[in-house]
């Protein structure tokens, strides 16, 4: 019998609870024992819930009792996660949680901590949702290696985009239906400015080179200052505006980058729609591999973080093989990202903005008192100086 305990019983806790009520018999024969949900770990009473029995308010309860082999790490954010975690590892409690800051901010030393006490600390479901993309990261993608990835890795924003480009909503509407949904963090800042999808490719970046990506060291843009007529250009040249995350490496080392980007219709990404993300991966030997799927929301998310408790089931007493170590990688500066970028200026700068810039293109769609225009390849700092060379720019967008 695997006896698991729930920490947090929010969306994410409340569906890891679902999907292993509603699937038992299949997770069972995967696992080869029966499985059942002992406790379930809440500040909260849930008076009425079917699982109102299993609710207790004291972790200790939880770690003394020898039965318990798996904890779920449902609650987000550092504390208490970051304490409760350490302690189930200690006493060879594997623990599989959704909660990506505190892998982004713990990962290496929490993974060093249950190989030392013969567990597994799991965050399948700490990137992408329901996606599987940590398992192939560790196991599927051996072979290969991996020289960049670049993804859609936040439904919330995805979903904001979305909404903004087919339905012309406006940017507040688009984010309280998102957070209706069950998508966005209990904080929407960390969804819209960009700091959760940097959470998740520091955590693949670390995944890809075995090292420590710290997520602030990440250049992050959010989609705040996108507003409708970006999106009326964008559809003007047939693109669609998407929050992208991207990590590549380069003759220098690693290079990261969280920001919105044109995305145009040829490229796999423009149709990841709503909450759904997906991550692109290109591997020396491999080419390219993309991994699609709902990258939020309750059920998918505790999807996620039960198929680590099958593997931890079927690991007891065993470590699953995670590369991944304490040692800090430096990331390239994101001043000589190259790119092209979508430019917006004052009509009365346009002469200043020809004189700047090469040129490659120019849009109009309709917008008053602008000129708008693509600029050939450059890097951040080329593009800083041209900038402030042509009296300063309304919005600038990059390009892939
Ligand atoms: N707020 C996150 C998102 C949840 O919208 O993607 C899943 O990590």
């Amino acid at each position: 019998m695997i006896n698991v305990a729930v920490l947090g019983y929010g969306t994410v806790g409340s569906g890891v609870v679902e999907v292993i009520e509603t699937n038992k018999k299949d997770i069972e024969r995967k696992i080869g024992a029966s499985i059942e949900v002992k406790y379930i770990l809440d500040l909260r009473d849930f008076p009425g819930d079917p699982y109102e029995s299993k609710v207790i308010h004291d972790y200790d309860q939880i770690i003394n009792d020898p039965d318990i082999s798996i904890v779920c790490e449902t609650m987000g954010g550092l504390e208490p996660a970051y304490t409760f975690t350490q302690k189930a590892l200690s006493k060879g409690i594997s623990v599989c949680t959704s909660n990506k800051e505190l892998v982004a901010a713990h990962g290496p030393e929490l993974i060093h901590l249950a190989q030392s006490n013969k567990c597994n600390y799991m965050f399948e479901a700490s990137v992408g949702g329901g996606i599987p993309i940590i398992r192939p990261m560790n196991s599927a993608l051996t072979a290969e290696h991996i020289d960049s990835v670049m993804g859609i890795l936040n439904g919330t924003t995805n979903y904001i985009l979305t909404r903004m480009d087919e339905d012309g909503a406006d940017f507040a509407d688009a984010l309280k239906e998102a957070q209706d949904l069950g998508y966005a963090e209990k904080d929407p800042t960390a969804d819209v400015e960009g700091y959760d999808i940097s959470r998740k490719i520091a955590i693949l970046s670390s995944l890809v080179c075995g090292h420590y990506v710290n997520y602030e060291d990440i250049y992050t843009e959010g989609i705040t200052r996108i507003t409708a007529d970006d999106i009326k250009y964008a559809r003007k040249m047939g693109k669609t505006i998407k929050l992208l995350a991207i990590s590549s490496e380069n003759e220098d080392g690693y290079f990261a980058m969280v920001a919105p980007f044109l995305v145009g219709r040829e490229h796999p990404l423009y149709m990841v729609r709503e909450a759904f993300n997906a991550i692109f991966i290109h591997g020396n030997t491999l080419d390219d591999t993309m991994y699609y799927g709902r990258g939020a929301g309750k059920l998918p998310t505790a999807s996620a973080v039960v198929a680590d408790v099958v593997d931890c089931a079927r690991h007891i007493g065993k470590c699953i093989t995670i590369l991944w170590d304490d040692e800090k990688v430096q990331l390239t500066d994101a001043d000589k990202y190259k790119c092209s970028y979508f430019v917006r200026v004052s009509a009365d700068n346009r002469d200043k903005a020809e004189a700047a810039f090469e040129i490659t293109d120019t849009v109009d769609a309709g917008v008053d008192g602008e000129f708008a225009f693509v600029t050939e390849v450059m890097d951040n700092t080329a593009f800083e100086a041209a900038a402030v060379k042509c009296g300063g720019v309304i919005t600038r967008i990059r390009m892939i």
